[in-house]
């Protein structure tokens, strides 16, 4: 139970010096984390593209401070959409976008974030392509759907995420499963409490089965983030029961994890798409990484001791 353990860590101060400062700390980002600048981002998407991947960028940066921040992660945001249209890659490339590096969690964050998304979202449009909100952690998860919803009145194509792991997602899949919805369904990253979602991972991996047939079942798109090969083998066979084509749903998971399911997907006649992080500010993402993964915290604390 190391894990949240470790999220709670990852907000102290002094631990986000040493691990960001640690020598070791740079080869295990690389594995998660495309680069630092657009560029990087961008050979990643062609080389993925290359090898019949789609991909959604994310542009790092979240927990910010300072409206001037929600303005900067917008305009790299904006950034990216300039980059794409011009790539003229259209839906094999859309973005994903936490609502906290709009300013979601500062005051008036809710109007704040929504109008800095709302031209990241038209710039997404007019590349041919889209976004989607991830979801963070539960306290922010009713202004995201908000969100979600006002935007998709003139974008009904901006996907949702939903994790499995919270209580309410049963019934966020029933609300979402609807034509022209694309929902991404993931077990979710955050360390939440016993009162709003389940903390026995066999619990979240039963809650995933439950809300993957909900949005299968339905008139959505689902798309299902998970490295979990039980989960993506109950997505196949869920899609064939209910009579989903190859392109009526997608896989997704995150850049430098089980690469070669990817690509057997891939080969298998599957959209798959990749999840691509960039950018300098990748602290929270890497240390989700870790948390998730005994193995990689394992390795990374062995090295830690040993080198850093
Ligand atoms: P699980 O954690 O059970 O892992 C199954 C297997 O996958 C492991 O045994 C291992 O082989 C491999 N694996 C998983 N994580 C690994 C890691 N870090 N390193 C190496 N191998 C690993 N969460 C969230 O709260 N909000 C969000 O918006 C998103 N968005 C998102 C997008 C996409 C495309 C994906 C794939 C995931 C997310 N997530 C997320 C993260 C998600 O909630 C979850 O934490 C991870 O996907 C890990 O859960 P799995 O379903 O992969 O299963």
């Amino acid at each position: 139970m190391l894990g949240p353990v470790l999220l709670a860590a990852a907000r102290s101060d002094s631990i986000r010096r040493i691990v960001s400062a640690a020598p070791v700390t740079r080869p295990m980002v690389d594995r998660f984390v495309a680069g630092e600048r657009l560029d990087d981002s961008m050979t990643a998407v062609r080389d993925l593209n290359a090898r019949g991947l789609e991909v959604t960028l994310d542009h790092l940066g979240e927990d910010i401070t300072e409206r001037t921040e929600a303005l900067r992660n917008r305009d790299a945001y904006l950034d990216l959409a300039a980059a794409l249209a011009g790539a003229g890659l259209g839906v094999r490339a859309e973005m994903s976008v936490k609502l906290s590096a709009f300013g979601q969690a500062l005051a008036g964050g809710h109007d704040l974030a929504l109008a800095n998304v709302i031209p990241v979202v038209e710039a997404a449009a007019e590349a041919g392509t889209t976004v989607t909100l991830d979801m963070e952690d539960h306290t922010t998860a009713d202004s995201t759907l908000a969100i979600l919803a006002e935007l998709r009145k003139r974008f009904p194509q901006t996907g949702a995420v939903v994790q499995s792991y919270l209580f309410r997602t049963e019934d966020d899949c029933r609300a979402l499963a609807v034509e022209g919805s694309r929902v991404r369904l993931v077990k979710g990253a955050y360390k939440e409490p016993a009162d709003v979602a389940f903390q026995d991972k066999r619990e979240v991996d039963k809650s995933y089965v439950r809300c993957l047939k909900i949005l299968m079942a339905g008139d959505g798109y689902p798309m299902v983030g998970s490295h979990d090969p039980r989960m993506v083998a109950i997505a196949q066979e869920l899609a064939r029961r209910y009579g989903r084509k190859a392109d009526e749903f997608e896989f997704q998971m995150l850049y430098g994890i089980r690469a070669a399911e990817q690509a057997r997907l891939v080969a298998e006649g599957h959209r798959m798409r990749v999840y691509i992080p960039y950018g300098t500010d990748w602290y929270g993402y890497f240390m989700r990484r870790l948390a998730e993964r005994p193995a990689n915290l394992a390795f990374f604390l062995r090295a830690l001791a040993t080198r850093g």
